[in-house]
């Protein structure tokens, strides 16, 4: 099987795909990390020089990369559901499941706000309430294609374990 973690910014995607791959015992492929290795630059830099379109091309034929892979978690970015036919991609894979890992925009907003220099989308905006306004927007617009996910997890009032637990016992 190989399991997507989908989810805005600052869900949790990367933290809990972790802990599930140690539990499973399968192989973890953090997105963001497998294209900054890629590309040999970071998504920071990436954005910077050459632009988010080039990113978003980069991204999605790097998601084609992985359709082949067996017992592996996958972490994506935030967008990556998101753009071109990136989600058909993920639903079409062979023994896939998505994961929606959903958070609300105040528990998105404290985590994020203080870690916004090292997301491109994120990183010019100056107060915590701008940057509630633009996460719920942006979550406005994203959830069509978060809520294709087979499976989606209430994350606010659990703690990293309590996520991995409840996963493992849907689908495992
Ligand atoms: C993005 C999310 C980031 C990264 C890039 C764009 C997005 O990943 O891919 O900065 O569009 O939401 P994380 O969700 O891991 O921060």
């Amino acid at each position: 099987m190989i399991l997507f973690l989908v989810g805005y910014m600052g869900s949790g995607k990367s933290v809990v795909g972790q802990q599930l791959s140690e539990i499973l015992g399968y192989n973890y492929i953090d997105f963001d990390d497998y294209i900054e290795r890629k590309e040999n630059a970071t998504i920071r830099t990436i954005f910077e020089t050459k632009g988010e379109i080039y990113f978003r091309k980069a991204e999605s034929s790097y998601l084609k990369d992985l359709s082949k892979l067996k017992e592996t978690i996958v972490s994506l970015g935030g967008g990556t559901p998101c753009y071109g036919d990136n989600m058909q991609t993920l639903l079409n894979t062979k023994e896939s499941v998505c994961v929606y890992l959903k958070a609300s925009i105040p528990t998105l907003t404290k985590r994020l706000f203080n870690e916004r220099a090292k997301r491109p989308l994120l990183a010019h905006i100056d107060s915590e309430s701008m940057l509630s306004e633009f996460i719920g927007k942006h979550i406005f617009e994203r959830a069509p294609f978060y809520e294709q996910s087979s499976l989606s997890i209430q994350t606010d009032d659990k703690s990293i374990s309590e996520i991995v637990e409840a996963i493992v016992l849907k689908l495992f």
